[in-house]
């Protein structure tokens, strides 16, 4: 979206319940932005296909993984909605079901577009391109999730600085 001076890109990230796999990619994403220094260019928020954590902050265990990389999760979970599709531009599913639950919630074709797979952006992904759901496992769980994440978002922000430049 185009705010007069510079292209603003609205990134949503989108996993099941909003408390461990978005909340630690829009994490991740941020420190990256604010990093660069580049705070004025991009909206970053995650939402959740369900609304059982609605309100609630993301798992301590994710926040603890987070932490641990110096990143704070701050973050409150909420569901996704149909305005999402109107406002951004990326719509980034962190599993095949998340993906599908989104298709099916678009509009039209247009809407549709802006749905893609966060391991899309994983240069190590796995065939399924899932970014496996780590809420039911272990500690480990996070750890992989974390740099799954890490490798996915320095893609995915390499890509935006593309598109923004074309
Ligand atoms: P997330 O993990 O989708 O990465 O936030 C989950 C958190 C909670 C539940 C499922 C997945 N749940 O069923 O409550």
């Amino acid at each position: 979206m185009n705010n007069g001076h510079n292209v603003i890109q609205n990134v949503l990230f989108v996993c099941l319940g909003n408390i461990c796999r978005s909340p630690m990619a829009e994490g991740i994403l941020k420190n990256k932005i604010d990093n660069l220094g580049l705070n004025d260019r991009y909206v970053v928020d995650s939402a959740g296909i369900g609304n059982w954590h609605s309100g609630e902050q993301p798992d301590p265990r994710m926040r603890a993984t987070a932490l641990e990389k110096g990143i704070e999760l701050n973050s409150l979970a909420r569901q996704v909605t149909s305005k999402d599709f109107k406002k951004f531009d990326l719509l980034i599913a962190m599993d095949r079901s998340n993906y599908s639950e989104l298709l099916i919630m678009a509009n039209d074709e247009e809407e549709r577009s802006r749905v893609t797979l966060m391991r899309k952006f994983d240069p190590i992904a796995s065939d399924d391109l899932n970014v496996p759901d780590p809420y039911f496992g272990g500690d480990e769980g996070f750890e992989d999730v974390y740099f799954m994440l890490e490798r996915s978002c320095k893609n995915l922000l390499e890509y935006l600085q593309n598109v923004e430049n074309t």
